[in-house]
C-alpha cells in the first residue's frame, strides 16, 4: 500500500502516538469491539475500495452545502479554497483504505495522532494553507461521526452482500470511526483525555 498522495505521512518517521496500546485496548473493550468487527471492517475495505470516489462526492458535498463545516477550509482570502479541499480530499480517500486495511499497530497509532494534530494545533500547515481558521471544532468532530456513518450503508450494500453482512460491516465501521474519533480527540485535551 505505498502511495505518493502530497502531505501523507504513514509510515514516515513521525514522533510515537501518547496513546498507548493499553489505552488503545480499553478503548476497544469500551467500544464492544470483537475478532468478526475486525473481519467486517476488513470486508468492508474490500467492498468500498472502488466506491471511494463516489463516497468522497458525497461527503464533500454534505461539507460544502454547509458554511460552518466547509469554512475549516478556508484560504488566504477567507473563502473555501478548492485547492486546499482537493488535497485534503486525496488524503481523505487514503484514510477509509487505511482504517479498513491497516493493522493497528504503532505506525498507525502515530499517524492517527498526526492526523487529529492536523484538525488542531497544526491545521494548514501540511497544504501551506493561510488562514482565519486555527482548528476544526471538537464538536464538529464528533457529531460528524454520523454522517460518515450514515452514508456509508448504501456504498456496502452495493455489491450484493446478504442483509446481515451488511449490518456487520456496518457495526464495525461505526465502531471504527468513533474509535479514530477517540483517538483524534486526545491533543485537543491532552490533560483530561
Ligand atoms: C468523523 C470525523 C472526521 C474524519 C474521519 C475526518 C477525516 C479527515 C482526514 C482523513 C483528513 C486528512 C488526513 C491526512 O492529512 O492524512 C482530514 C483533514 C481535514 N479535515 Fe477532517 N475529518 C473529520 C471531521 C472533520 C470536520 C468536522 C471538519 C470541519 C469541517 C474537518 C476538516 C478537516 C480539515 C480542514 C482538514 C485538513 C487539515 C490539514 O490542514 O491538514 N474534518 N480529515
Amino acid at each position: 500500500m505505498t502511495t505518493t498522495i502530497p502531505g501523507y505521512r504513514y509510515g514516515a518517521d513521525l514522533p510515537a502516538s501518547p496513546v498507548s496500546f493499553a489505552d488503545l485496548d480499553l478503548l476497544l473493550q469500551t467500544l464492544l469491539w470483537t475478532d468478526d468487527d475486525a473481519a467486517a471492517l476488513r470486508t468492508a475495505g474490500e467492498v468500498l475500495e472502488d466506491q471511494v470516489d463516489a463516497i468522497l462526492d458525497l461527503w464533500y458535498g454534505y461539507v460544502g452545502s454547509h458554511p460552518h463545516l466547509v469554512q475549516s477550509f478556508n484560504g488566504a482570502d477567507g473563502t473555501p479554497s478548492g485547492d486546499y479541499l482537493a488535497a485534503v480530499r486525496e488524503r481523505f480517500g487514503q484514510w477509509i483504505r487505511d482504517l479498513c486495511g491497516r493493522a493497528w499497530d504503532d505506525t498507525w497509532l502515530a499517524y492517527q495522532h498526526e492526523i487529529a494534530q492536523r484538525h488542531v494545533t497544526t491545521m494548514g500547515r501540511t497544504d501551506d494553507v493561510q488562514s482565519d481558521q486555527t482548528h476544526v471544532p471538537l464538536r464538529y468532530m464528533v457529531a460528524f461521526i454520523w454522517p460518515i456513518t450514515a452514508t456509508i450503508r448504501d456504498f456496502l450494500a452495493a455489491k450484493g452482500h446478504s442483509d446481515a453482512e451488511v449490518d456487520a460491516m456496518y457495526i464495525a465501521w461505526f465502531k471504527a470511526v468513533t474509535l479514530t474519533i477517540a483517538l483524534w480527540s486526545q491533543p485537543y485535551a491532552p490533560e483530561t483525555w
